[in-house]
């Protein structure tokens, strides 16, 4: 990752937030490292844009410390701290052009004219905006407003830019093509972005770790990885992407691995967390695999098929359990052809550090 002397490093500590009685943020601890590509993702009102409001000043926390490159920036207002923002629905101002849009946080700063001048134009240029100069917003199409906020947000040189939703007014492809510029832009500027998401497999794709909120907690902060494998609760398994979920009774820890009873059959999880009891067993359908037979040993579970969508590259397969636990897996299409003239019963298996054990 590019190591850049103005990115700022963050850190949160005890942050909580209060309306009236009600609850927004609660108790959030979370670093964020210098040059990081942060994710914010959860579902509507869990706390997102709260924290955001807090990371660039605009809201004051009821609780906690905020802390910038070591300094305690908790009560110094928005326009002193270096952080830049992308507001969703942009917030451009309507009655200034594109250049004076961008120049207006180098204006505020009371930068030379030189100096603005030289900086938007380079800005300009960065987003692929020239020859747009002199237009108002509402000459602009969704995709280049977006490329004028993020370049106002950026052309100061923040320690941090801080993005809501910035691609959720856009069309699919669209918003593909401005993910990759985001990336871009983030290379070339080494600046520390934390941006808001409700759509996991945009966070997945562009952050560097994730954070996931629900109802005002942080569930969980980890690589896309280590929370797409590894998701600390049933809530953050289930909100990335599908997940196979099984109960599994009677777990018991030893030698590293746990055992328990799925439907009458025992199942091995290795690399697991420490739940013992009755608990429930996660497993993403791209891991298990449609089979005839299992081999003694071998995890695995008989289902039945119950319906079968032809997606054009893969079949995905619905299938219900002896005891009633719906699964889906996506399968090549001639496996599922094999597994649907079989009298649609089959076993599905899947190797044991792929198991992910949760808390029921
Ligand atoms: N000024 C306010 N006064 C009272 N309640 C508020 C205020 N701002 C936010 N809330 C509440 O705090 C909760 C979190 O709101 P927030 O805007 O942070 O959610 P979010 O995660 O950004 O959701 P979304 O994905 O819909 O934008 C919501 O229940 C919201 O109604
Ligand atoms: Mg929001």
């Amino acid at each position: 990752m590019p190591k850049n002397a103005r990115a700022a490093e963050i850190k949160a500590i005890g942050i909580g937030k209060s309306f009236g009685h009600f609850r927004a943020l609660n108790d959030l601890t979370l670093d964020i490292g210098r040059g990081e590509f942060l994710a914010l993702l959860g579902p509507s009102g869990s706390g997102k844009t709260t924290f955001l409001m807090i990371l660039a000043g605009f809201l004051p926390p009821s609780d906690g410390r905020l802390f910038s490159d070591g300094v305690d920036i908790t009560d110094r207002p928005a326009e002193l701290r270096a952080a830049g923002m992308v507001f969703q629905g942009y917030a451009l101002f309507p009655h200034m052009s594109v250049e004076a849009n961008i120049a207006f946080p180098l204006k505020v700063r009371k930068r030379p004219a030189a100096e603005i001048r030289q900086r938007v134009a380079e800005m300009i240029a960065r987003v692929g905006l020239k020859g747009h100069e002199t237009k108002l917003p509402s000459q602009l199409s969704g995709g280049q407003q977006q490329r004028v906020a993020l370049a106002r947000a950026l052309v100061f040189e923040p320690g941090v830019l801080l993005l809501d939703e910035p691609f959720s007014a856009l069309d699919k492809s669209l918003r593909g093509q401005m993910q990759a510029e985001m990336k871009r832009l983030h290379q070339e500027t080494g600046t520390t972005f934390v941006f808001v998401t409700h759509d996991q497999s945009e966070a997945l794709a562009l952050a560097s770790r994730i954070a996931i909120f629900n109802h005002g907690e942080l569930l969980q902060v980890g690589t896309p990885e280590e929370v797409y494998d590894r998701p600390a609760n049933r809530f953050v398994a289930e909100f990335l992407g599908e997940i196979n979920m099984l109960p599994l009774n009677n777990v018991r820890q030893e030698n590293g691995a746990a055992t328990g009873l799925c439907e009458d059959r025992t199942i091995t999880v290795r690399g697991a967390t420490d739940v013992t009891g009755d608990a429930v067993l996660a497993v993403r359908p791209e891991y298990m695999t449609i089979r005839s037979e299992a081999e003694s040993g071998e995890n695995g579970i008989v289902a039945t098929t119950t319906a079968s969508t032809y997606l054009g590259a893969a079949t995905k397969l619905d299938l219900l359990t002896r005891q009633g636990t719906r699964l889906t897996v996506s399968v090549p299409n001639d496996v599922a052809a094999t597994a649907l003239r079989g009298g649609n019963s089959v076993w599905l298996t899947w190797p044991a550090e792929r198991g992910i054990l949760l808390a029921r």
